[in-house]
């Protein structure tokens, strides 16, 4: 089920929005009639998303784009703003992640990730600045729940994310005279993502043990994470920047998290 509100002749880039959480994001404001540009890494997924996002009727267009090339981002932008104008909503969601111990984890583990969701999202919210609609642009950063709550084996995306999460507030401050919101939205688990397969739920005795520790008992989907987006760049959000909304079945407010602490490592028991 999705909002239905008014994005016709609205430029909506999405960085990383080529697949999943983000994926589903752009195709709830191509839907909306947004003129819809994706980026990220991949040829073969920049082709696939712009191909199936322009079944949905709107105008579409795709960038190869590596977040961590600050010139490669500043190009994208400059491309997409000439098909389509200036940026209406810009979604920043481009992330790496893998399960590793902090003592097992190499330098460049640690910094590939730092590098791709917070050094990658300053890239991204930096170079789009100029070509932000001043006022009324709204930007959302994609952020998870590691960046308040700690979590085992993600020591590099629990930092990462907390740093997106002040970016979020540092450029609701600055940027706020002009008129551009910035919020950030932090998914719970959401089924059927590249997030959830990788950290949450690899089997289905840790899917069980998931589901159990959100307060709701189940996982969410790429309509309820679109959705809040939909309406964080409507005119009903208006008076709405700085906040990190979590969209988690209440995951934010329970404070074990078993579900990644069984995800293939030995056991936490330990002796004294
Ligand atoms: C230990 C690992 C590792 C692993 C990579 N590394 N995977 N270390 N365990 N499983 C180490 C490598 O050994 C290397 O260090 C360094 O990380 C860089 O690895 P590369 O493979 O060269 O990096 P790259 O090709 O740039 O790929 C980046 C990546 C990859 C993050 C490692 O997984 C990726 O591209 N992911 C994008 C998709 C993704 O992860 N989506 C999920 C987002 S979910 P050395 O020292 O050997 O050189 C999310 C939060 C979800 O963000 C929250 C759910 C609650
Ligand atoms: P995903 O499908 O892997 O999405 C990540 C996207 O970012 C892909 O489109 C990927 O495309 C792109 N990307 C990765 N590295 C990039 C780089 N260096 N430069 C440019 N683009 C890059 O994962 P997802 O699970 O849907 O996650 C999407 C967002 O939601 C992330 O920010 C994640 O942290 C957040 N999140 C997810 C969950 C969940 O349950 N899944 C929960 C909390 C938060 P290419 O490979 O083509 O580059």
């Amino acid at each position: 089920m999705q909002l239905n509100l008014d994005f016709k002749g609205r430029h909506v880039f999405i960085f990383g929005g080529t697949t999943g959480i983000n994926f589903g994001i752009a195709q709830a404001f191509a839907r909306q009639g947004a003129s819809v540009t994706v980026a990220s890494r991949k040829k073969e997924n920049v082709e696939l998303a712009c191909k199936q996002l322009a079944e949905l009727g709107g105008q579409v267009h795709g960038v190869c784009a590596d977040v961590r090339d600050f010139e490669a981002v500043g190009r994208a932008f400059e491309e997409a703003v000439h098909n389509f104008g200036a940026i209406d909503v810009l979604v920043s969601g481009a992330a790496g992640n893998f399960l590793c111990e902090a003592k097992d984890m190499s330098s460049n583990g640690f910094r590939v990730v730092v590098d791709i969701d917070l050094v990658g999202s300053f890239h991204v919210l930096r170079q789009a600045y100029p070509h932000l609609k001043k006022p009324g642009a709204s930007v959302i950063n994609v952020t998870a729940p590691q960046s308040f709550v700690p979590m085992r084996y993600q020591v590099h995306a629990c930092a990462a994310k907390a740093g997106v999460d002040q970016l979020t507030r540092v450029l609701a401050l600055e940027w706020g005279g002009e008129g551009i919101r910035i919020n950030s939205i932090s998914p719970g688990p959401i089924e059927g993502t590249e997030g959830f397969r990788k950290l949450m739920a690899p089997t289905e005795k840790e899917r069980a043990a998931a589901a159990a520790h959100v307060p709701l008992r189940c996982f969410g989907t790429l309509d309820d994470i679109a959705n809040l987006a939909l309406f964080l760049s409507s005119p009903y959000a208006g008076y709405i920047s700085g906040a990190l909304i979590p969209c988690d079945g209440g995951g934010a407010i329970e404070s074990v998290k078993p579900a990644l602490e069984g995800a293939g490592h030995a056991s936490l028991l330990a002796t004294r």
